[in-house]
């Protein structure tokens, strides 16, 4: 999967960023047993990218989004919203800046030409399913594609339908598609959710904010791309108080306007290269990063007897040789421990002293990295959805591969600690999630590259 380049300007910085996202055979090759020091830039959040994109379809103002990482799924989202007449156009760069500052989006839904969302594209990104809260909102009719399997369990869409309904929308199911209607626009309701989900309060958050009259979203997930979806919906002219808290409620507008916003440091990528340099040892700032939108992950990594410091610049992770203590830890909706790093801090609890477990409490069938991480030399037992993991003293290199991103990149770290070569294969997984992965850590010095067919 190639990226869609915007304006002139935006060109990628370097050769191996060059080729970052170009081929879906690419293949990185890591050889273990090197320390990482320096500084990790902190990219955007790909998952407030994806919503705040979706949220320019409530207006005919331009949205402008600066930080915005260069990722995969932002150019494949790019392309469904182009599908519904929005014009994105991606700014230069400016003198001066590098490829650390993220990029600057122009996105203008002026003229919605289609409010039809195909299964061709829903398919293959199951966030861009959520642009029927803001179609339906502006348009009152939208017919989205179910986003179909996915490979961490079902992932079902009803409780974002649930929402809709209450908000005061016409249902309809028809051969594999949900027809939203509301012809005479969207009105306030009561949201309760019966379990915490991102996609739900995003999908509520977006439709009331043009629908008539006040809506209270009540057990709203709490995650921190929700917070900066509602501030940036705020400068658009919604009203929406409690985004952050498990209720939110939203005072709706007739119209929203154009606005400009700075995507939130990517919390699950800060995870990560934390996680990688307790795998590897050694000291690294992770620049930009918040701490306080992961302070669960950081405790558990101090109980690893990982250095966590947090400074004015950003995170500092520091390991020099001591041994990693072995954790129990279930995953959780905001402010718990996210599933989205449950296979990295699996990867690390590979090398502990001693057994750990993790339980994960969000997703079913989330543990396809488990089998190729014992492939790697491992001692992994699953037992419904908890993982015992027996620390070993050593990892050895192998071809691996993944089906998902957060797994993918698990494989990266356990190879960042294996002995000889490491190959993860299906790259593009990666590509959709991680900024240029291999550039950021071969600048700390690992032994990372990716190889073109
Ligand atoms: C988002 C994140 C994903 C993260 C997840 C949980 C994005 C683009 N993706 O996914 O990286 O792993 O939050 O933090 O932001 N559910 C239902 N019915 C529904 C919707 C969800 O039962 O209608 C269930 C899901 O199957 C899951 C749980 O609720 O078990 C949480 O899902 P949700 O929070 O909605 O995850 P996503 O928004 O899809």
């Amino acid at each position: 999967m190639g990226y869609a380049e915007g304006a002139a300007g935006a060109r990628p910085q370097s050769k191996t960023t060059a080729k970052a996202g170009r081929g879906s055979m690419d293949r990185i090759r890591i050889v273990g047993g090197r320390r990482l020091n320096g500084v990790i830039p902190i990219s955007g959040a790909k998952n407030a990218t994806l919503p705040l994109m979706i949220a320019s379809l409530l207006t005919e103002d331009t949205l402008i989004l600066d930080n915005v990482p260069h990722l995969a799924d932002v150019a494949l989202l790019q392309r469904i919203l182009g599908n519904h007449g929005v014009d994105v156009m991606i700014a230069g760069k400016r003198a001066g800046e590098n490829g650390d500052h993220g990029r600057t989006l122009h996105i203008s839904a002026k003229t919605i030409v289609d409010t039809t969302a195909p299964y061709e594209l829903v398919s293959k990104m199951r966030a861009s399913f959520w642009v029927v809260a803001p179609l339906v909102a502006r348009m009152g009719e939208a017919k989205v594609s179910m986003p179909g399997g996915c490979a961490i369990g079902t992932r079902p869409v009803d409780l974002l339908i649930m929402a809709l309904e209450k908000l005061g929308a016409d249902i309809d199911i028809e051969a594999g598609y949900v027809i939203a209607r509301a012809p005479h626009g969207l009105r306030g309701g009561e949201v309760v959710f019966p379990k915490v989900t991102v996609s739900g309060t995003h999908t509520a958050l977006m439709a009331a904010t043009l629908a008539r009259g006040t809506t209270v979203i009540e057990n709203a997930a709490r995650e921190p791309e929700i917070g900066d979806v509602a501030d940036c919906l705020n400068k658009m002219g919604a009203r929406i108080s409690g985004a952050g808290t498990s209720r939110i409620v939203v005072e709706g507008v007739s119209s929203l306007h154009g606005a400009r916003h700075s995507v939130l440091p990517d919390r699950i990528e800060t995870g990560t290269y934390a996680m990688a340099v307790a795998m590897a040892g050694g000291d690294v700032l992770l620049a930009n990063a918040r701490p306080e939108l992961l302070q669960a992950a950081l405790d558990v990594l101090a109980r690893t007897g990982v250095a966590v410091t947090p400074t004015n610049e950003g995170i500092r992770v520091c390991r020099n040789g001591a041994a990693l203590a072995p954790v129990e830890v279930t995953t959780a909706p905001f402010p718990g421990f996210p599933t989205d790093l449950q296979a990295q801090l699996m990867a690390l609890m590979t090398r502990a002293s001693g057994t750990s477990h993790i339980t994960e409490s969000i997703f079913e069938n989330r543990f396809m990295h488990v089998q190729e991480l014992v492939r790697l030399g491992a001692h992994i037992r699953l037992d419904g959805d908890t993982a015992t993991i027996e620390g070993v003293a050593r990892l050895k290199g192998a071809p691996v591969m993944a089906t998902d991103l957060r797994a993918s990149v698990s494989l990266v770290i356990a190879a960042l600690a294996a002995e000889g070569e490491t190959i993860v294969n299906r790259v593009y997984h990666l590509d959709r999630g991680f900024e240029r992965l291999e550039e950021k850590l071969a600048a700390c010095g690992a032994a990372i590259e990716r190889v073109s067919d």
